[in-house]
């Protein structure tokens, strides 16, 4: 048995009972703390905390952290990222800088399928290697959950080559991991005459196959014109329905052609992008227990519309947001600056980013039972800050990490 007593802390954040799931509407704008506080882990779990003058004694086998005018906060939980990849596209950020859309390069050839291309010349091992430091890389950056996508194989042993790696990342590191199959992500080359043949690999094969290897937690889908159309996309999610499998799906990013419509009947966890959303689209939302997600560092880098987080959060509904870390149109899986981002361009107030990336993250990738806040029972994993007058001070000091320390599994990384 070993025990962490964290003391000091100067605000203990997101302190909540073991029944929210997560937080919508006005209740995001609200981050229950605690000031002057503690905090004790045993072993990789949160034990208790509370006001310091209710701390407990010191024991011998107690190791002390004193955050002496630090925050603690539960770690960033993101529940969108396209980690897993190889190589880097940074020649279609040039073109783009030159006047390309996104869509225009994709269409020319780039874009995705250039992923693949690469991908599919990578060897399991070199794409764990180049995946791993990623993952390294955001977990200094105070992420202490994933959701990790495959999609960049497009054929059945590049697709299982990613969620094998997926798995391995998940087994070598304290990082929580869940996997999602993004077979449908776009049409490979080979397919691109009979694309119905692909929706079929995908029905009959890819999926069936992975799922009896236990390689996937979800399935998602890139619903989008030129992409996966209704129909297609519907094939993908009712066939993972079939097998118990919950969908996760990337939908109105450039059009809203239904996906979202599509996604609630059959009761998906999340609706990823939503830079394109219209009030009908926000209506059916309303009675489901689907999470919108919003990704704006995509916006960002792609320079696109933001998701209209004003008008979801403001008619009640819940909204996570995160990286869309990838080689295409975020590759960045800094949680700081998705926070701020969100902050600065999409009008989220401090408390209602915080919420976004922690709590609602975790019901967005079904694992808010173990994550996102701080709670008796939960996995320990947590930021202490740098010393903070304010909360506000953490989407301020944008593109500046204020993290003093992360804690993944009750020990300091
Ligand atoms: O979420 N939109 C589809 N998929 C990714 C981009 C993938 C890529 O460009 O490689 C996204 O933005
Ligand atoms: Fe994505």
């Amino acid at each position: 048995m070993s025990f962490t007593l964290l003391i000091n802390i100067k605000k203990l954040l997101q302190v909540r009972d073991s029944n929210v799931q997560y937080v919508s509407g006005k209740d995001m704008g609200i981050i229950p703390s605690i000031n002057n506080a503690y905090l004790l882990l045993e072993n990789s779990f949160i034990k208790e905390f509370g006001e310091m003058e209710n701390c407990p004694k010191k024991l011998d086998n107690f190791k002390v952290i004193d955050c002496n005018g630090q925050m603690v906060l539960p770690s960033w939980c993101d529940s969108h990222t396209h980690i897993v990849y190889s190589g880097n596209r940074s020649k279609e950020f040039i073109d783009r800088i030159k006047g390309l859309s996104y869509t225009e390069i994709a269409n020319n050839g780039g874009g995705i399928l250039n992923s693949v291309e690469i991908l599919r010349n990578t060897s399991k091992k070199d794409l764990l290697e180049q995946s791993l430091e990623r993952v390294h890389n955001v977990i200094k950056q105070g992420t202490g959950a994933i959701e990790i996508k495959s999609g960049y194989g497009l054929n059945i042993d590049s697709e299982k080559k990613m969620l094998e790696v997926i798995s391995e990342i998940n087994k070598s590191t304290e990082i929580i991991v869940k996997s999602t199959f993004l077979g449908a992500h776009a049409f490979p080359k080979e397919f691109s005459k009979n694309k119905h043949q692909y929706v079929d690999l995908i029905i009959n094969n890819m999926l069936p196959e992975f799922h009896k290897l236990q390689l996937i937690n979800y399935v998602d889908v890139f619903c989008e014109k030129g992409y996966f159309d209704l129909s297609q996309s519907e094939k993908i999610i009712s066939k993972a329905q079939e097998l118990g499998i919950q969908t996760k799906i990337h939908v109105n990013q450039f059009n809203s052609i239904g996906g979202i419509k599509l996604a609630v009947k059959y009761n998906a966890l999340s609706v990823d992008h939503l830079e394109v959303l219209n009030d009908k689209d926000l209506e059916i939302l309303k009675n489901s227990s689907t999470m919108p997600v919003a990704l704006p560092t995509c916006s960002y880098f792609l320079g696109i519309n933001y998701t209209p987080a004003r008008k979801i959060i403001d008619s009640g509904l819940p909204l996570a947001i995160a990286s869309d870390y990838n080689p295409g149109s975020s590759p960045s899986g800094n949680m700081n600056f998705v926070v701020s981002t969100a902050c600065i361009k999409m009008k989220m107030t401090t408390e209602e980013a915080i919420n976004a990336a922690t709590i609602n993250g975790a019901y967005s990738m079904g694992i808010s039972d173990k994550a996102g806040s701080i709670t008796i029972g939960k996995i320990a994993n947590l930021i202490i800050t740098d010393k903070l007058n304010s909360i506000d001070e953490i989407p301020y000091s944008f593109g500046c990490d204020k993290i003093s320390k992360v804690i993944l599994a009750g020990a300091i990384v």
